[in-house]
Parts: C-alpha cells; sequence; structure tokens
C-alpha cells in the first residue's frame, strides 16, 4: 500500500509509514504512549485544521425517550413510537431511559472494559490483531495502515457474538461476567427496540424480528486515553454507523457529538441511559425516512473516557441476502431510492474510501 506523507503532518519529514509501523508493533496502542508519558502527539494522530472546528450548537440536545410502560400497549406504546419515529426521522438519535438494562449492569460494563485497557501491556498484547475474521480482538484504529486519515485517539476491544450466540469462553476473563451479564439485557432490550421500530414504520411489531436483519451483534469497548494535546486531534472522527442500530453505553466524561443540521450537538451523557442510532443499511431499508447521522468523539484532556457499542447486522443465515427498501414503505409517491445490497457490500465500499468513513449511501442509489 502506497503511503502518503505529505497530506498527514505538520513535520514534512515525518515518515508516516515508520511511525505507524512503530506504533503497531507496540501492540500497545494510544494507551501505551500516554503510560510512556509522550508530551507530544505522534504526528499520525494530527488532524487537518478543518476536522477540528467545533461549532457546536447548544441550544438544541438530543431527544431522550422514556420507556417505562412501553409493555403495557395501548396509548402510551403509541406515544413512545411516536417519539422513536420523530427521533429516528430527524436526528437518527435518541437516548432511552428506563430501558430495562439495571444499573449495576451498565455500571459492572463500563468498568469491565475499563479493566481491560488498563491491564498490563502483555496480559492485552496477545490479543492484539488486525484480523476481521477473528471474533474476538483487541486493536487501536481499525484503518491504521490503509487510511490517509489522521489516526483517532482511542484503542478498542471487539467481540461478535454471530447469531447472538454469547460464548463467555471466547471473552477476556478480566470483563467476561461483565460481557455475559450486559449482552443478556442488551439482547432482550434490542428485541423490545426492534418492535417499536417496526411499529414506528407503521409495519407489524414483528417485521424486524421475523427478517433477523438485527440479530448478530458486534460489540465494542472503547478506550479514550486522556490526550496530552486535545486540540490536534480526535477520540473518534466523524462517520456515520453501517449496521442497522447502534446501542451505546458511555460513561459521565463526554465528548461524543453527533451532526445536526450542520451544527455538532454535545451528546451529554445522561446518567441510566443508553444511546440509540441508526445506521446506513438503517437508512437504506427505510428509504431514507429514518436517518443515520455522522457522529464523532473529541479527544480530551480530562479522562480516560470509556464507551461500549452494540452494532446489529443479519443472522448469518441472511448476510448473503440482498436488501433494499422495505415495499411496505413504497409508493407512487415514495419510489425506491437505493438498489438492492449486501451489508457486506456496505463495509466493502467503507474500506475503498481508506478510512474516510462518510455514509456509503450516494454509493448505491438507484
Ligand atoms: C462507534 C461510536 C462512540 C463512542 O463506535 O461507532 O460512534 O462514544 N462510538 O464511543
Ligand atoms: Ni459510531
Amino acid at each position: 500500500m502506497e503511503v502518503s506523507t505529505t497530506e498527514k503532518s505538520i513535520d514534512g519529514d515525518y515518515n508516516w509509514a515508520k511511525g505507524v509501523t512503530e506504533f503497531e508493533e507496540t501492540k500497545a496502542g494510544v494507551k501505551g504512549l500516554v503510560d510512556a508519558g509522550i508530551a507530544n502527539i505522534p504526528s499520525f494522530f494530527i488532524n487537518p485544521p478543518e476536522n477540528l472546528q467545533n461549532s457546536s450548537n447548544t441550544t438544541h440536545q438530543i431527544p431522550i425517550i422514556d420507556l417505562k410502560g412501553f409493555e403495557n400497549g395501548g396509548q402510551h406504546r403509541q406515544k413512545i413510537v411516536n417519539e422513536i419515529c420523530k427521533a429516528s426521522e430527524t436526528w437518527g438519535f435518541f437516548q432511552i431511559i428506563n430501558h430495562g438494562v439495571p444499573d449495576t449492569v451498565m455500571d459492572g460494563m463500563i468498568e469491565g472494559a475499563r479493566l481491560f485497557h488498563e491491564q498490563p501491556g502483555e496480559t492485552k498484547m496477545e490479543l492484539y490483531s488486525r484480523d476481521r475474521t477473528q471474533n474476538v480482538r483487541y486493536y487501536s484504529n481499525e484503518y491504521l495502515h490503509l487510511s490517509k486519515a489522521a489516526a483517532n485517539w482511542n484503542d478498542t476491544l471487539s467481540c461478535v457474538f454471530r447469531d447472538d450466540m454469547v460464548n463467555p469462553d471466547v471473552l477476556p476473563s478480566v470483563l467476561r461476567r461483565e460481557v455475559e451479564e450486559y449482552m443478556k439485557c442488551i439482547i432482550k432490550l434490542k428485541g423490545q427496540l426492534c418492535e417499536l421500530l417496526s411499529e414506528a414504520l407503521g409495519l407489524s411489531s414483528d417485521y424486524f424480528r421475523s427478517t433477523e436483519c438485527m440479530k448478530t451483534t458486534s460489540f465494542m469497548c472503547h478506550y479514550y486515553p486522556i490526550c496530552p494535546q486535545p486540540d490536534l486531534t480526535q477520540g473518534l472522527s466523524q462517520h456515520t454507523d453501517l449496521p442497522f442500530l447502534t446501542l451505546l453505553l458511555q460513561d459521565g466524561i463526554g465528548g461524543l457529538q453527533s451532526l445536526h443540521q450542520d451544527h455538532w450537538v454535545d451528546v451529554h451523557p445522561v446518567p441510566k441511559a443508553l444511546i440509540a442510532n441508526l445506521g446506513d443499511f438503517m437508512q437504506l431499508i427505510t428509504n431514507d425516512k429514518f436517518k443515520s447521522v455522522e457522529h464523532r468523539v473529541l479527544a480530551r484532556s480530562v479522562g480516560p473516557r470509556v464507551s461500549t457499542a452494540c452494532f446489529f447486522s443479519p443472522s448469518t443465515r441472511n448476510v448473503s441476502k440482498p436488501c433494499g427498501p422495505i415495499k411496505e414503505l413504497l409508493s407512487e409517491i415514495n419510489p425506491p431510492i437505493y438498489k438492492e445490497v449486501l451489508i457486506t457490500d456496505l463495509a466493502a465500499a467503507r474500506s475503498e474510501l481508506n478510512g474516510t468513513r462518510s455514509s456509503v449511501l450516494p454509493l448505491f442509489k438507484l
């Protein structure tokens, strides 16, 4: 892979490929740099100024939706469904409270994720890998070698639970119990949200469940160390999520922002809340009714920040079945905008963008 050095850094002599390779060989991630006591971040983390603009809009707030009592049906459920519909159409992002995941389970998950990343380097190193076929692995910056974009100030542990088969034995022991408990609750909540989202589209409650389009969960524990030069880099650069739905748990540090009407809006930590956001595949099958919105995480001088993200994608049975806009939503005045695609097509398109993680949807328009 040819790597351009010119657009990467403010230091013309800096050798991008060498810097990246040295970093990679440490297998210690961004946390390793911080532990080594660096005062200046390596040049490959430095962003061009246009990425770092922070025209944040403080008057807007991500909707907070209270799920309490939705199981009882009736008008109260309809009210919640309407709120989800409106938030999905206008924001693509909302926080949910009274979602049924106990506080102790959420706290345990954040703590387990923190403990994983704060283990001695040698313990984590064994899991350091860029092999995407490996179900459990740890890495820093997924697209590091491919990307022409600046690297992000974070490390990630990722686990894939195909068809929601959670096998605790494959998990690192330091957070095994915590993930197991959390996933049990998240899989239940996902089922409930699948119903509410189906209803929000005017479809039968079991539409998303029966199509098994959210049956596989990719689970990521992100760790954003304190950054010595937070004005030069980002925790996680601007991107949309690919799969149908993401459920995110964040600690109290803050730094997540969502793009709304061309302004960055802080997704403030709300105690006991989970954040839901819709991905490109959801926008595609809803023919642009629901939005997949760009978001990012700032690098901060406070922290470390810990978050866990669960991404829901099709079952192994359906992963090679093309999906297009849902027929029931189409009409003469709402003709299909997108082709039928596989989720792997979206992922491949994103990889080809060399890690610039903006929406790939325009590539799949009819
Ligand atoms: C992601 C993501 C945000 C966060 O993993 O796609 O947007 O707060 N994470 O870590
Ligand atoms: Ni995301």
